[in-house]
């Protein structure tokens, strides 16, 4: 297996899920971020799996990283990284191919944290990328009712993330 893990971050969360992920994986794995996983990186993997923050209960889009930029928005005020693409760019751009796939998000544990990992998973499938795995979400701090945009991860998310990533590795073999 050679397997890419490819993520959109802004402020750290979901690269550390991905760099987890990438460890249970083990073996022939590169963590990359949007900018780094272009189609001549990613053309031998026989295993995407990708992942990106929810904004507004989806993909994050040219507005809500704009929102972001404004600060005062990530953890401790911190400013966002926004030197890559947006993974919705980068699922529109990449060239179909066949492979395995699989999703997660980094989401606040409340009604609106839902609704990235999916639509990362219909883009893999679209370009040729078979699904091997439900999409997954892992928590960011947050609050349960309204809508809060300076989450940390959760206890414990970055141990379930690598067992997925043990768990992929497996179905894989
Ligand atoms: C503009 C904006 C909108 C957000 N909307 C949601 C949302 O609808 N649901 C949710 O669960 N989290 C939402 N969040 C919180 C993000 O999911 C959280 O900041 C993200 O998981 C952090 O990941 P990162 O450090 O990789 O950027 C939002 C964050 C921002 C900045």
């Amino acid at each position: 297996m050679k397997a890419v893990v490819i993520y959109e971050s802004l402020w750290g969360n979901t690269a550390a899920i991905a760099q987890a992920i990438a460890a249970g994986l083990g073996g022939d794995v590169q963590v990359l971020s949007t900018a780094e996983a272009s189609h001549e990186v990613i053309a031998e993997a026989t295993l995407i799996v990708a992942g990106a923050p929810v904004h507004s209960m989806s993909l994050p889009t040219d507005q809500s990283r704009e929102l972001a930029r404004g600060g005062d928005m990530g953890p401790g005020g911190a400013l966002p990284d926004l030197s890559h693409p947006k993974m919705r760019t980068w699922l529109k751009e990449l060239q179909k191919s066949h492979g395995s796939s699989a999703a997660f998000d980094t989401r606040v544990n409340a009604w609106y944290g839902r609704g990235s990992a999916s639509k990362i998973l219909n883009g893999l499938k679209r370009a040729g990328y078979i699904p091997i795995s439900k999409p997954q979400g892992f928590f960011v701090s947050g609050h349960p009712i309204k809508p809060t945009t300076d989450g940390v991860l959760c206890d414990g998310e970055i141990e379930r993330a690598q067992l997925w990533g043990i768990e992929l590795a497996r179905m894989m073999a």
